[in-house]
């Protein structure tokens, strides 16, 4: 049974195949494009990818949804948690326009100054919508509401769709999983 971890980052799951394009911990495989991946149509009984599709430029994303269609089986999971746009933009729009401090390059979580803080525009906020930017492939290029996920999994007909939001990595985000 394959299981596919895509963006794995450091958490390296057992059984699963843990996929990056940064080796950030031992036993990642750098060689899984997920755009191309080298699996059988239908090969695959799960995919986990958290904090990794608006890591992919808008001419990739179909691509990326298209590859992890392919290679599910039928009743197959794909399990995705993305930022919350809607919410960041509704927060960002509510925060205070304050700007305390440029960014220090590389720094794991410096967030410009304002830290963490959930009410002001230039600290993590900001990086929900550019991402990190902390190092190779923390970059945001794209974004996700749960409506553009309810069509896209409607366009690549997958059979089920579960959505909900939950607080993680210090804001909103959306949990879907979607049945093949
Ligand atoms: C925000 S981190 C999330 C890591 C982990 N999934 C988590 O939730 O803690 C995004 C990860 O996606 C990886 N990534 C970005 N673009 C990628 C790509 N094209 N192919 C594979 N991994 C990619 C980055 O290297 C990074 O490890």
């Amino acid at each position: 049974m394959i299981r596919l971890h895509i963006g794995c980052g450091p958490n390296i799951l057992d059984g699963w195949v843990n996929i990056d394009s940064v080796a950030r911990a031992p036993g990642v495989r750098t060689d899984v494009d997920p755009l191309a991946m080298p699996f059988p149509d239908g090969a695959v009984a799960e995919i986990l990818a958290e904090h990794v599709f608006e890591h992919f430029a808008f001419a990739e994303e179909e691509r990326l949804w298209r590859e992890c269609a392919r290679v599910l089986r039928p009743g197959g999971l794909l399990t995705i948690e993305v930022p919350d746009f809607e919410w960041v933009c509704q927060r960002f729009l509510a925060a205070e326009d304050r700007f305390r401090a440029f960014y220090v390059t590389g720094s794991a979580d410096h967030y410009f100054g304002a830290g963490r803080a959930l009410d002001q525009r230039w600290g993590i906020l900001q990086t929900m919508f550019f991402g990190n930017q902390n190092g190779a492939g923390q970059f945001h290029k794209s974004a996700y509401t749960r409506g553009k996920i309810r069509d896209i999994a409607a366009m690549l007909g997958f059979a089920g769709l579960d959505q909900h939001t939950l607080f993680n990595k210090g804001g909103q985000a959306i949990r879907a999983v979607l049945t093949r």
